[in-house]
């Protein structure tokens, strides 16, 4: 087969392909990032780190539904300081993109400034985690607060800051507002607030009642999501919700993100299954005659 050049650029970094680890899918060992990153991502997102280690939820954390997963792990992480430790078995060339969560300015500021320091590409500012009191969502449904959060990052850090969005109806405010504050791109979508009942024990499955739904279900939002940025604001974005195979892939492309996020794909696989996507992603643009990823980039947008 003839190769096409899956190379992508997410505000001045270079992936060598649009696919990228979605935060939350490896835990604090940081073999499991270095599997990762020789399965052929083209970009690794660390779990959302605060700047104090986190416990979570009791179990049952997880949960299968007929409409995709139900996670409420509580952003349970070893913190900011575990960042360098989490990194430490990467190559020189791995793309790193740090997820940071808190509750207040102060909180990701500090944690930015750690990250600063470390070996990573991009900030992710998660402000849509839609199961943690006074974080995630809480942030994000405050566009004035989310804002003040938003600046204290920019305004000290040296990266790229992302921000990462979920289900709102003030989504597209919040992101003019938030270029204006110096943010270069956006990663869209976080997991959607939802909750299954047990009907033997009728209560709720999860410990903590509510979880955020991912998956395929949420697939065509996030694809919504990003065409309705995208059209407007032509900036740079990461899609992630409900990758299933290559095809969603060059729907989140089409619809004008660079990179492509995945995870709840790797619940019932191995991460080496990310090279299926890969070949289906060059076996189309090969015999649509694509030659680049950005000849496709938001080619569904109707002007
Ligand atoms: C178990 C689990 C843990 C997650 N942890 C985080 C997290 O720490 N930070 C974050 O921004 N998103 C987190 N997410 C959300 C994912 O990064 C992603 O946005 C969401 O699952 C939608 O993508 P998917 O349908 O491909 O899984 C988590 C999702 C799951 C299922």
């Amino acid at each position: 087969m003839s190769r096409a050049n899956l190379e992508v650029e997410l505000s001045g970094v270079k992936l060598r392909n649009p696919l990228i680890l979605a935060s939350g899918f490896v835990d604090d060992d940081p073999s499991l990032l270095l599997r990762a990153w020789k399965a052929g991502f083209g970009a690794l997102t660390t779990k959302s780190l605060t700047p104090k280690p986190r416990e979570g939820y009791k179990p049952p954390i997880i949960a299968f539904t007929k409409a995709g997963y139900l996670n409420a792990v509580g952003l349970a992480n070893p913190g900011i300081e575990s960042l360098p430790h989490l990194l430490s078995k990467l190559p020189e060339e791995a793309k790193v993109i740090v997820s940071l969560a808190g509750s207040t300015p102060e909180d990701f500021r500090y944690s930015s400034e750690k990250a600063d320091k470390a070996k990573v590409d991009i900030i992710e500012l998660n402000l849509s985690c839609p199961h943690v009191k006074g974080m995630g969502m809480d942030i994000i449904h405050d566009i004035s607060y989310s804002l003040e959060v938003i600046e204290s990052v920019v305004s000290t850090s040296s990266k790229p800051v992302f921000v990462k969005l979920g289900l709102t109806d003030t989504y597209l405010s919040l992101v003019s507002r938030a270029l204006d504050k110096g943010v270069s791109g956006f990663t869209i979508m976080n997991t959607v607030r939802a909750m299954a009942i047990d009907i033997e024990s009728l209560k709720p499955v999860l410990s903590n009642v509510f979880g955020g739904l991912s998956g395929p279900a949420i697939h065509p939002i996030a694809v919504r999501m990003v065409y309705e940025v995208y059209s407007e604001f032509s900036i740079p974005i990461i899609g992630v919700g409900g990758v299933d195979d290559w095809t969603d892939v060059i729907e989140f492309i089409a619809a004008g993100a660079s990179g492509v996020g995945i995870g709840s794909y790797l619940f019932l696989r191995s991460v080496e299954k990310i090279d299926v996507l890969l070949k289906g992603v060059e076996k189309f643009m090969v015999d649509r005659g694509f030659s680049s990823i950005s000849e496709i980039r938001g080619i569904a947008i109707k002007r």
